[in-house]
């Protein structure tokens, strides 16, 4: 890491490893990085929007018709963001971007962009070695997206396996090096 501030995008879907989301803000912020959070419905149900505001010192966007927020935030986050990392991501989306779908705020933004896309994938095993997710896995890399993780070990629901989120430095470090190599 050279010091320099980034412009990050985090996409935060309803995964049970979210809560490792908010640690993974305050990190980047501490390396003095520009992080804007947008939330999926589903994330927002599990941990509220206000809390990754104020880690994030950033408006979080949930809602494209937010009259409180900016005209086509999607578009302005295409102007500005350097990179784009969904972390925690679900089966869920992963689904949706391979698919060219644009249902909510997060999943319109990120069909806008043009900056690296990375995905830190957290799921029950089943779910990620599901063949419809790993093909969408597929889709996605062979687009250019990266993925970082999931590792394996013991996971949220008691099962052991491949799906844990990937620790959060590694994450942080492999979405700098994504801007600046
Ligand atoms: C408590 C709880 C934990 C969940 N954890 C995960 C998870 O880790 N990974 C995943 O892919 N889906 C998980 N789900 C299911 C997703 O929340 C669900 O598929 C949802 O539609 C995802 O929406 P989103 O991608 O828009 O956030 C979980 C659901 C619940 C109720």
């Amino acid at each position: 890491m050279n010091g320099l501030s980034h412009q990050i995008l985090l996409g935060v879907t309803g995964s049970i490893a979210i809560h490792r989301a908010l640690d993974l803000v305050s990190l980047l912020r501490k390396q003095k990085h520009k992080i804007y959070v947008s939330m999926t419905e589903s994330a927002a149900h599990l941990v509220d929007p206000a809390l990754f505001a104020s880690l994030s010192g950033n408006p979080v966007l949930t809602d494209l018709f937010d009259p409180d927020s900016d005209d086509f935030p999607h578009i302005q986050a295409a102007r500005t963001m350097e990179v784009a990392l969904v972390a925690p991501a679900t089966a869920n989306i992963l689904g949706k971007v391979a698919s060219g779908i644009a249902d909510d705020a997060l999943s319109t933004t990120l069909m806008t962009l043009s900056c690296p896309l990375l995905f830190a994938p957290a799921m029950n095993s089943r779910m990620w070695e599901n063949p419809f997710v790993q093909r969408n896995v597929e889709i996605l890399q062979q687009h250019g997206a990266r993925f970082i993780g999931p590792d394996s070990g013991p996971l949220a629901c008691g099962d052991v396996g491949i799906g844990r989120l990937a620790p959060i430095q590694e994450i942080a470090q492999r979405t700098i090096e994504a801007i600046e190599k």
